[in-house]
């Protein structure tokens, strides 16, 4: 849900201003692109280079920088505004969220603040007593009303050596409120209201119990495809053979094994308004597949194989109206000619062209180089595979709002 997404971290004046840092490693490992803001007392904490080495970005802290007076910098907090997806202040500190409660811009957090036009999570941070104030009480009221999201310290030890309501809640906790608020303010996307149903991985075609034909599809491409599918808006369904990678959050998972499992899968949600075919799907499966384990001594030298149904050649024939059927074509050679063979053939309205031969891609590297090509046009992507799938569908699906 983080992947592709920018997010503003804004830093203030508290002890847990050291855990920032990680926040920030955190964010980047979910594939979120991260600028810091910090307000000067947050220096006395943690230093602006430690924050400006992990986001590769300069980090704001003055509205008016001593040894620079260029308007980039100025209207910094105006152009960042604008380009965040999600703005987290973690931790914020009293001061800072009384200066957001009366509208103060004093520093460039909080002229961020006013200029930015998305949503805002403020993670509270200070001590027990503090936190109880009737102050802070009504301030966080106030910011609430403003439409802020908050996210309630934890309980336990507290840098002042007492107990209490006030900690920083973990990385992970602020990731996951930071996916749901995405989420929530995305519902405008260009598939907002539209389902989607992406395949993933491998399927295993079983000999016997302990023995199959597979192939080594490692599914990241397709979570990606599920990923970037629900970062505009999609209801996503993702149906995936056995693979080691963690499900995405949010997105309704079924798991299946074999090209049969997943026929079924794909017929019981033909519905879908998208339907990515991303698995890797066995082309042959053993034509008598035994209960129990072949002893070897007792085993044939040849096994006679039948060919699985082509599920997308399936889609492809019992299309519904307005229905957008994107393939994936993996070659070895002449890329291109095969892959706009299988776009004809299978009635796809794209296919997503990848090759074994490239370094920079294949099936577990987590890089990709594709070319997208369909009826009214082509392109080239490359990059990370969560980078490349978001591009794929960008562009297919424009966002003309
Ligand atoms: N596909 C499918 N059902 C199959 C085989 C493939 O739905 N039984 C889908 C894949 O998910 C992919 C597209 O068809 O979206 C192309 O798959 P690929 O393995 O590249 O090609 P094949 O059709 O299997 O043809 P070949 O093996 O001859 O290249």
């Amino acid at each position: 849900m983080l992947s592709g997404k920018r997010i503003i971290l804004g830093v203030t004046g508290g002890i847990a201003a050291y855990k920032a840092a990680f926040l920030l490693r955190a964010y980047q490992k979910a594939g979120a692109e991260v600028r810091v803001t910090m307000t000067p007392a947050a220096t006395k904490f943690v230093g602006t280079d430690t924050f400006s080495s992990l986001s590769k970005h300069p980090v704001a802290v003055d509205v008016f920088p001593k040894n620079n007076t260029t308007v980039d910098t100025w209207t910094k907090h105006i152009s960042w505004g604008e380009w965040a997806d999600l703005f987290v202040i973690a931790p914020c500190t009293a001061n800072t969220l009384g200066k957001i409660a009366y509208g103060l811009s004093d520093n460039m957090l909080t002229a961020t603040v006013l200029a930015a036009r998305c949503p805002l999570l403020l993670c509270p941070t200070m001590d027990g007593e503090m936190y109880e104030s009737p102050a802070v009480y009504k301030n966080l009221q106030t910011v609430q009303n403003f439409g802020y999201h908050i996210l309630e310290p934890e309980e336990g030890y507290l840098a002042s050596g007492l107990e209490g309501k006030g900690r920083l809640p973990e990385a992970e906790t602020i990731l996951e409120k930071s996916a749901e608020i995405i989420r929530k303010h995305q519902k405008n996307g260009p598939l907002a209201g539209k389902k989607v149903v992406v395949t993933a991985g491998p399927t295993r075609e079983h000999i016997d119990p302990v023995r199959f034909i597979s192939n080594p599809s490692s599914g990241k491409m397709g979570f990606a495809m599920a990923e970037a599918a629900q970062n505009l808006g999609a209801d996503v369904t993702l149906i995936h053979g056995p693979v080691s990678l963690d499900k995405p959050a949010d997105i309704k998972a079924i798991e299946i094994e074999s090209t049969a499992d997943l026929f079924e899968q794909v017929k019981n949600h033909a519905n879908a308004d998208v339907v990515i075919m991303a698995a890797a799907v066995s082309d042959f499966t053993p034509k008598n597949k035994y209960s129990n384990k072949v002893k070897k001594d007792k085993a044939e030298s040849s096994i006679e194989l039948e060919q699985t149904t082509d599920i997308l050649s399936w889609l492809g024939d019992h299309k519904k109206d307005g229905q957008v059927l994107i393939g994936f074509a993996m070659e070895t050679e002449n890329l291109i000619e095969n892959a706009t063979t299988k776009l004809n053939k299978k009635k796809a309205d794209w296919i997503v062209a990848n090759t074994l031969t490239d370094e920079e891609a294949g099936f577990q590297s987590d890089k990709n180089k594709v070319h997208l090509l369909g009826r009214n046009g082509s392109a080239k992507f490359e990059g990370l595979k969560r980078e490349v799938a978001q591009k794929i569908l960008n562009y297919i699906f424009p966002d003309n709002t």
